[in-house]
């Protein structure tokens, strides 16, 4: 079951001073310790109280439409139930019966079912978490059913993404992305329709795979495709106050979208001004999911960690429902780009890990053009230390 942190704030079993050389000034700074990658006591905690402590995503409002649908998904050490009620609201359990403690729903498993059954003893709860039946206890004196609903936790939709926060206590989701929230509504993520779906399975940290995706000072190195239509030096990134990070590039004159040969087969997104157009922006909000928001698709990496050296990457590509429609609309176009790229995105990240194993590693230095891994990897240095990650009040003043 979930775990909810401890009250006074849960420091990280981490060498101080390495978080120290981590949060020293952009340019004197150094990345995270090599144990932040490997060690799985920090893993553990990481788990506990980022991914489970927080607000994490669990996937699309599209998966969850209609009254009755049910999912249950890990979340950190623990597991959440999803279900959608006869009046269309989401609502977030934790995944255990208030009997004896069964799951209700194995993790990753979908359901379509007008109440929650626990496999056990069959007590039966409605889709809003409410005890209805417990088989044997009609009538049974002592025997209070409103005591035994589910136990809520806080969900929030935000553009079609779900997120649930684990420990109750995280403060509110639409608060904390209050200043993402007018990069991202032009898109409406919300309004579009997946029409591809990759799953990937790497061997290196989580954290790797997001440090990699705030710089593009590699991609001269390991993505020619990505280089022929978008200038790898091109850009700048955000200076966020709330739980994410992120920047934006140019497309190159007379390329339309991310795509092996710069060409759509989709539509522009209808709230798009000439920036937009020209621009692609890319986000992550802490801690898994990786938002990339094209003229014409938006992509969408949702990291779920099993282990401090392995990382499952759900990766998909949704279109507006008006280039659905178009006779010549394919999705490959950006499917296979970004599978190219993501590959290669991927070997590197574990070459890196693999180093990180080694007795010898050190935490190195950041370039001038990875200021967004700097932003990304102070969160994560605070968060160590017991400060909240969602709160843009804390944030700030540290910043400031
Ligand atoms: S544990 Fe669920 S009905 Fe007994
Ligand atoms: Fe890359």
């Amino acid at each position: 079951m979930l775990r909810a942190p401890a009250l006074t704030p849960a420091l990280a079993p981490i060498d101080p001073a390495g978080l120290a050389d981590a949060l020293k000034p952009f340019g004197e700074s150094r990345m995270l310790p090599p144990a932040a990658y490997v060690d799985p006591a920090v893993f553990d905690w990481e788990q506990r109280n980022f991914f489970g402590g927080g607000w994490t995503c669990l996937g699309f409002s599209a998966e969850l439409a209609s009254p009755g649908d049910q999912r249950a998904e890990s979340v950190g050490d623990g597991s959440v139930l999803l279900t959608r009620d006869e009046d269309g609201v989401l609502h977030a359990f934790a995944n255990f019966c208030r009997h004896r403690g069964h799951e209700l729903l194995p993790c990753g498993i979908s359901a379509q079912r007008q109440s929650i059954v626990c496999p056990y003893h069959s007590w039966t709860f409605a889709l809003d978490g409410s005890l209805r039946t417990a088989k044997g206890f009609k009538g049974e004196a002592g025997f209070d059913e409103t005591r035994w609903g589910l136990v809520e936790l806080p969900v929030c939709e935000w553009h079609g993404l779900i997120f649930v926060d684990g420990s109750g206590r995280a403060g509110s989701l639409v608060q904390s992305l209050s200043d993402l929230e007018p990069l991202v509504a032009p898109y409406e993520p919300e309004r579009l329709v997946i029409r591809g779906r990759h799953t990937y399975d790497a061997a290196a940290n989580w954290k790797i795979l997001t440090e990699n995706y705030h710089e593009c000072y590699h991609c001269p190195m390991i993505h020619p495709e990505l280089c022929r239509v978008s200038p790898p030096k091109s850009g700048e990134n955000y200076r966020p106050a709330g739980a994410w990070v992120g920047g934006w590039m140019d497309l190159r004159d007379g390329m339309t979208t991310m795509s092996l040969d710069g060409t759509s087969s989709g539509a522009p997104l209808r709230g798009l001004d000439e920036t937009g157009l020209r621009t692609v922006i890319y986000v992550n909000i802490f801690p898994n999911v990786l938002l990339s928001l094209h003229p014409d698709y938006v992509m969408t990496h949702r990291l779920t960690p099993l282990a401090a050296d392995r990382t499952i990457i759900e990766c998909t590509w949704a279109f507006a429902p008006e280039a659905l429609e178009l006779a010549d609309f394919d999705p490959g176009y950006a499917v296979e780009f970004w599978d190219i790229t993501n590959k290669q995105d991927w070997g590197a990240c574990e070459s890196v890990h693999r180093a990180l194993g080694s007795p010898h590693d050190v935490a190195g230095p950041l370039s001038p053009d990875e200021d967004a891994v700097y932003q990304y990897v102070t969160m994560v240095a605070r968060g160590y230390r017991g400060q909240s990650v969602w709160d843009p009040d804390a944030r700030l003043a540290v910043a400031g």
